[in-house]
């Protein structure tokens, strides 16, 4: 054949591998999608990130994250337009221990420039032209007095003036804006209950505000990758504690240094995971979310949760954590004496070495086990402990050959179902079960094949 006929033969083979290559990705990026669905986002970054060349292309991956159904807060920084903006004035910019020394001048040039970068990222997500992944977009961005600030005052005998530390977050008024589908996009600045203005620290707003929203993900967009080590290899995964060590490396660039206390201490804090993501790379926050391996460093409190088989000496945090939901009649009362005549078949899981929920295992034989007893700590829900503890005595039923795990409940056949289990009649539990089964409790009875 001639080379012009494959020619076209080429071009159909490369665009049907390029097609299937497609579908694959987008496909496998679905579970994401779904998990992410409802989830909040905190992204905080610096005025540099913004003045870059790259502004418009985040515009459009933070359009897709809202669109997806991220609830998102921004939180933006204007060091360098501040900077700029003294140096026109012919103002000094002073530091002491990191804080600006924010006299009134430097606050003028502050509210000028902060409020300057604060609109152009208003109209970056505001732009809608077609042909653009923006075409079609309706995002609305929302800014308010969500954070109430008050002064640093003097340190190490220098009055800090109007530099300022975040006093109180509102988070209601936050949640009700981001169930309406609204990103809420907040500035380094806040105001004290007196009326004055206060310059914040970015970092400290992000923190503060994701900790407060209980955020699934605080992320910051920095000037390197992620977080490097001496060798200036990224380190893709770190604990709170590797990153606490870390965090005073002499070979840490500025964003990392100014950032990494603020990750640790929101992972520290329940923060589900923090990440630390370059922004000089095109479409960086998609790949860091939507991706296994990720582009930048990730941040979990990991290591300071531990999940094993419970101990005599657990029983009184076990007896504290599930006593109230005795009284309330959501799990059966077990007097001590069972506790700790059982306490082999309790599993636990700890915080920062705090009990924060318990689940048991009990083998009925013939390849079947409930699981009971389940409890997570209520200022500790929604952290997926609960979940956590499901998979463990899962796999305590697995190793001992359980095939049947069934579990009784009055009050959360969803939490089960949703988690794998199915609605099952009595007449399914294993016969001691069923003798012992409390017809006035009438719990549901849910069973999952492992
Ligand atoms: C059920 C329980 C163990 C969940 O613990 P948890 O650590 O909060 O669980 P996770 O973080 O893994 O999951 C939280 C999710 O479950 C949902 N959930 C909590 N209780 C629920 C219930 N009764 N029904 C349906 N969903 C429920 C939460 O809304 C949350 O959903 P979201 O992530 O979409 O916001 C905890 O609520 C608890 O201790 N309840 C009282 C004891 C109990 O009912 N035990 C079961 C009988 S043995």
């Amino acid at each position: 054949m001639s080379e012009q006929a494959d020619a076209p033969q080429d071009e159909e083979a490369e665009q049907a591998v390029d097609l299937a290559a497609f579908v694959d990705w987008f496909r496998r990026v679905t579970p994401y999608i779904n998990a992410f669905r409802g989830k909040t986002f905190v992204l905080a970054f610096g005025g540099k990130a913004i003045a870059g060349p790259l502004a418009k292309t985040f515009a459009y991956d933070v359009n897709l994250l809202a669109s997806l159904g991220i609830r998102l807060v921004l939180v933006h920084g204007a060091r360098p337009q501040i900077e700029e903006e003294l140096r026109e004035k012919g103002i000094e910019s002073r530091y002491h221990r990191g804080y600006r020394i924010t006299d009134a001048d430097t606050l003028d040039c502050v509210l000028d420039a902060v409020g300057s970068v604060y609109l152009e990222i208003e109209a970056l997500l505001s732009q809608g032209l077609p042909n653009t992944p923006m075409a079609g977009s309706q995002i609305r961005v929302i800014g308010g007095n969500f954070i109430t600030a008050r002064p640093l005052g003097v340190l190490d005998g220098i009055d800090l003036q109007y530099s300022g530390a975040v006093r109180k977050v509102d988070v209601e008024g936050l949640k009700a804006q981001l169930a309406l589908g609204n990103i809420v996009l907040l500035s380094c600045q806040g105001s004290s209950p007196t009326g004055e203005i206060f310059n914040l620290r970015m970092e400290e707003v992000a923190e503060t505000v994701a900790v407060a929203l209980k955020a699934d993900k605080l992320v910051y967009l920095t000037d390197t990758q992620g977080v490097c080590d001496r060798e200036g290899a990224l380190l893709d995964e770190l604990t709170a504690d590797a990153a606490a060590e870390l965090q005073n490396a002499d070979w840490l660039s500025p964003d990392i240094r100014r950032c990494l206390p603020s990750v640790v201490r929101a992972s520290r804090q329940g923060v589900g995971r923090a990440h630390v993501v370059g922004y000089a790379q095109d479409g960086a926050l998609l790949q860091e979310f939507f991706s296994r391996e990720g582009i930048g460093t990730v941040v979990s409190r990991e290591s300071l949760e531990r999940i094993r088989e419970a101990r005599a000496d657990d029983i009184g945090a076990l007896i504290a954590l599930i006593e109230p939901l005795e009284e309330d009649g959501t799990l059966v009362h077990r007097p001590r004496e069972v506790l700790e005549r059982e306490i082999d078949k309790f599993s636990i899981i700890l915080h920062d070495n705090m009990a924060v929920g318990c689940a048991a295992l009990y083998d009925y034989g013939e390849g079947v086990a409930e699981l009971a007893c389940l409890a997570v700590h209520p200022a500790q829900r929604g952290w997926g402990y609960g979940e956590q503890l499901v998979e463990r005595v899962q796999s305590r039923a697995r190793a001992i050959g359980i095939k049947r795990l069934f579990v009784l409940t009055t009050r959360t056949v969803h939490w089960f179902i949703e988690r794998g289990f199915k609605l099952e009649e009595v007449d399914q539990l294993p016969p001691q079960k069923r003798q012992m089964y409390n017809l006035q409790r009438r719990s549901k009875v849910l069973v999952k094949s492992l």
